[in-house]
This record gives C-alpha cells, sequence and structure tokens, in this order.
C-alpha cells in the first residue's frame, strides 16, 4: 500500500508556491498506479474563505486519485463562515475512506474549533471514530488530522494540541492504530509509540517552512510486516528517508537537526 501525505496547502497566501503543486500533481501522476490514497491534513486554504476554497478544489480536483482531506485550523477558525465554506466544496467535515485493494479504512476528522483557535474533537467525533475502528477490526487502520497529538521539537510553543488528545491517544491504543497523520505546525518529523506511528508532515505548497527546509510532501509505503517513509522536496522531488519501521526494529533516520542539539552545541544524534 502507498499513500501519499500533503498538508497545509495555504491557498490564497502570497507564499503558495503554485509551481510546488504542479510539481506535486505529476508527481502523484507518476506513481499513480501504486498509489491508494492521498490524505491532506489540512489548512488548505489560509483564511477558510470562500474563494480560496474554489480555487483549490480546481487543483485538488487535479490528482489523479483517491483523496482523504480533513480541514486545519486556517480552514475552520479564522473566518466565521470557514466550516461553512469547507462543508460547500469538500462535504463533511469527519470522513471515512475503505480500500478494499489494501483492506484498509482511513478515517479523518476535524481537530479546529469553528472561529475559535483552539483544538478539540469532541465527544461525537470520538464517538464515531471508536465506532468505526470497532466495525472494522479486521482493517488496518490509519487516522488523519490537523493538530499534533503529540508535540514536535523545535515547532514553537505556541502550537495546541487538541484538548481531548488523551482520549484520541486511549482509542488508539485500544484499537491497534497502525499510522497516524498530521499536520499544523509544517515540521516533517516521526514519532513511534504503543506500535503506533505518528507521521507529520511539512507545509506542501507554501513557503511558511521552518528551519531551512523546503516544501515537502511524505511518500509513505506500508506492506504486512514494515513501514517506510520519505520526505520528498516540492520543488526538486528529490526524496529523503524519515523511516524504516519493521516489526522487530525502528529506524528512524533524523535529518531535521533535534533542538536539543542546539542547547547541548553538540551533535547526538547520527
Ligand atoms: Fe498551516
Amino acid at each position: 500500500m502507498e499513500i501519499i501525505h500533503l498538508s497545509d496547502l495555504h491557498y490564497g497566501s502570497a507564499e503558495f508556491k503554485e509551481k510546488c503543486f504542479e510539481n506535486i500533481i505529476e508527481y502523484i501522476a507518476g506513481y499513480k498506479s501504486k498509489i491508494d490514497l492521498v490524505i491532506i491534513t489540512g489548512d488548505i486554504t489560509d483564511h477558510g474563505r470562500y474563494e480560496e476554497y474554489e480555487g483549490i478544489k480546481r487543483y485538488i480536483d487535479r490528482i489523479p486519485t483517491e483523496k482523504l482531506i480533513v480541514p486545519g485550523n486556517h480552514d475552520i477558525s479564522k473566518n466565521g463562515a470557514g466550516k461553512i465554506n469547507y462543508e460547500t466544496f469538500f462535504g463533511s467535515t469527519t470522513t471515512t475512506n475503505i480500500s478494499k485493494k489494501s483492506n484498509c479504512l482511513a478515517l479523518g476528522i476535524c481537530s479546529a474549533k469553528d472561529g475559535i483557535a483552539i483544538s478539540e474533537i469532541g465527544d461525537q467525533q470520538l464517538r464515531y471514530i471508536a465506532e468505526q475502528y470497532l466495525n472494522n477490526s479486521e482493517k488496518r487502520k490509519i487516522l488523519a488530522l490537523h493538530h499534533h497529538l503529540i508535540a514536535v521539537p523545535y515547532s514553537s510553543k505556541s502550537l495546541n494540541i487538541p484538548i481531548d488528545a488523551g482520549e484520541v491517544l486511549e482509542i488508539l491504543r485500544m484499537f491497534e492504530i497502525e499510522l497516524v497523520l498530521m499536520g499544523h505546525r509544517h515540521v516533517p518529523h516521526v514519532w513511534t509509540l504503543n506500535g503506533t506511528t505518528f507521521l507529520y508532515c511539512g507545509t506542501s505548497t507554501s513557503g511558511k517552512v521552518r528551519a531551512n527546509e523546503p516544501p515537502c510532501f511524505n511518500h509513505i509505503y506500508m506492506d504486512d510486516f514494515e513501514l517506510e517513509v520519505d520526505i520528498v522536496d516540492s520543488y526538486s522531488l528529490n526524496k529523503q528517508p524519515l523511516l524504516r519501521r519493521t516489526p522487530k526494529d525502528v529506524n528512524f533516520i533524523k535529518y531535521r537537526k533535534a533542538r536539543i542539539e542546539y542547547l547541548l552545541h553538540a551533535k547526538i544524534l547520527g
């Protein structure tokens, strides 16, 4: 199974990079027969305006595969009508994709609050995801949301984690969720915990990058035993490995200098 993970497109911002989107469409088209799903983890627009949704939909519609999209805080919280505009163009903010070919259930949930700058999943969605996972216990399971469930170093202390992140982590552990995809702080990263891989995507099509990373996206390869992730530069389309995970071993290939290294003024990671 192969998944392309895009995030934080920020269409409508002066920093939106059309060239990156064109490159991504070309990249996906080149792997079309192999890619099961493209997942976009929010902030598809910069301010949730009607015209922005109209513009980004034209781009997203050109991606020639199945897609699962969730909204981010820029889509929902920045504008009183952001949620209504999102639903007008992309339908429900809670979505399900079941791939028969790869026997996989991917769920997308909304972690942004309408007009408020806090993140919450809420009881209704918690119940929904628990029910979906319970009723599809034999399938591989993926969850997509915008906000970070677990903090990422060197991604700014102003990030907001959903106030009910603990309940989500409990569901992930109960139902043995294999993979969680997130965006939000524009920092490519990965954690592994209790058998779940928590994967974060950078901004795929904007100049709103942190540190010196380029706009990028994740290419995920999964088989019955292994999970691999490459980070792909949205300009050059060059790939860099981020994670190789087997049942016995987690090989976390850290390409980003950790904040702890700055604090110690020493290189402690390979
Ligand atoms: Fe963003």
